[in-house]
């Protein structure tokens, strides 16, 4: 085991949980040094005791540390933190993963051409494995698609609201137990997820970073009633990061769907986070676990610090070079089966109605059920369809909506895992 000179920059939820993890004594990292910590203003919930405090943590690049774990937060003044410690020749641990996807490929080559490492293990699904395995542990096997739930904020929500909790209520509860971002816009409306699976492709595709133009959408929409609809069917709904390559190009999207219960990432609730790696060699292959939160994000933090501590090599993490981005394709025109919800007027020939349009974009219908009749004397209708193009169901959607009759709608994409 190598000494290992740190430099923690950053003093909030992530950072304090790095610390006393590192402090309580394990003997893996009893050889580490905690030197310094950049620390804007005190925390009242962690005493850093005796270790030196740097006000302006910038500073912290100037101290005799070997790595500098950066966990501010943020995009732009982390990127001038990460470059500043990079070119000063210190390693970079991140939990960052707006800067990493922002700017990942940029920091990458200069952490290359300072011949130091930077590892962002926590940056998506916190310390369950995913960067270091995709990146060494999976190198021999040709992946085909990488879908996962990477926000454990959302699912923490999904899984609260199908019990029939109320979406403000556990969205007050993820912020709490320290699950949502600063800004916790960015876990519910799926950039946050979006982020992680652009890291992800980047790993896996070679698709750069930052991956501009994907569908995104977030769970603003989904309300508890979508749960009881879909049982029906033996769906659940949760959030779901997919990047897909074939002969064509690269499929990259970040929005809810419909899982079959049977699916294994639709058995795993709370804060859990989860991936489906299709791969050549190991098949099907799922790595599941807490994808938020301080412990789950020390896990992460640690194992890199691990990695750096005991690496022979200037070079032990294997990216790749970016220098091929495959094209991306269109979302319009990718095909999924739906999950349709409509609520309707109760009058003779709606039904009639809903095929005529349908038909006409030639989607069929799969399953079709009609609900009792709600409080407002309308009447729901869900419909699960064949697979059709994005674009058609779209077309399909907007001429449901211009008729008076329907006066709700929402669709789930299905996805089959
Ligand atoms: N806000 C993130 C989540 C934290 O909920 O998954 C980990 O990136």
């Amino acid at each position: 085991m190598t000494k290992l000179k740190i430099g923690i920059c950053g003093w909030g939820n992530v950072a304090t949980g790095l610390y006393e993890q590192l402090v309580g004594g394990d003997e893996i990292y009893a050889d580490w040094e905690i030197c310094c910590i950049g620390a804007r203003r005190d925390n009242p919930k962690c005493n850093p005791g005796s270790t030196k405090i740097l006000r302006d943590i910038f500073k912290v690049v100037d101290e005799d540390i070997d790595v500098l774990v950066e966990l501010i937060g943020g995009v732009e003044t982390a990127k001038e933190l990460i470059t500043m410690a990079l070119n000063s020749g210190k390693h970079v641990v991140t939990a960052n993963k707006a800067v990493i996807f922002e700017h990942g490929q940029e920091l990458i080559n200069l952490a290359k051409r300072n011949n130091v490492q930077l590892l962002f293990e926590s940056a998506v699904c916190a310390g369950t494995p995913a960067i270091k395995m995709l990146s060494n542990d999976l190198i021999a096997n040709k992946i085909s698609k990488v879908a996962g739930m990477l926000n454990g904020t959302t699912n923490f929500i999904l899984s609260k609201m199908e019990e029939g909790a109320s979406f403000e209520a556990v969205l007050n509860e993820a912020q709490e137990k320290g699950y949502a971002e600063p800004d916790p816009s960015l876990d519910i409306n799926g950039t946050d997820a979006a982020q992680k699976i652009g890291i992800l492709s980047a790993l896996a595709f070679n698709s750069g970073l930052p991956t501009t133009n994907f569908y995104i959408e977030g769970i603003e929409n989904i309300q508890s009633e979508d749960f009881a609809y879909a049982n029906d069917f033996h769906f659940t709904v949760k959030h779901l990061a997919v990047a897909k390559l074939n002969d064509r190009g690269l499929e990259l999207r970040s929005h809810p769907v419909m899982l079959s219960k049977n699916s294994s990432l639709a058995g795993l609730k709370g804060v859990r986070n989860g991936i489906q790696f299709d791969t050549n060699l190991l098949g099907e292959f799922h790595v599941a676990g807490s994808g938020a939160g301080r412990e789950s994000t020390a896990s992460g933090l640690i194992s890199d610090l691990y990695t750096l501590a005991n690496s022979n090599q200037s070079n032990p993490m294997q990216y790749p070079d970016f220098s091929k981005k495959p094209n991306l394709l269109n979302f319009d025109d990718l095909i999924f089966k739906y999950y349709v919800y409509l609520e309707v007027k109760d009058e003779p020939g709606v039904l009639a109605l809903i095929s005529k349009i349908f038909a006409a974009q030639g989607i069929g219908f799969d399953k079709v059920i009609q609900k009792d009749q709600l409080d407002n004397g309308n009447v729901p209708i869900v419909i699960l369809t064949d697979p059709i193009i994005e674009k058609e169901m779209q077309v399909a959607l907007q001429d449901l909506e211009n008729h008076p009759v329907i006066l709700n709608s929402k669709i789930i994409r299905i996805e089959d895992l």
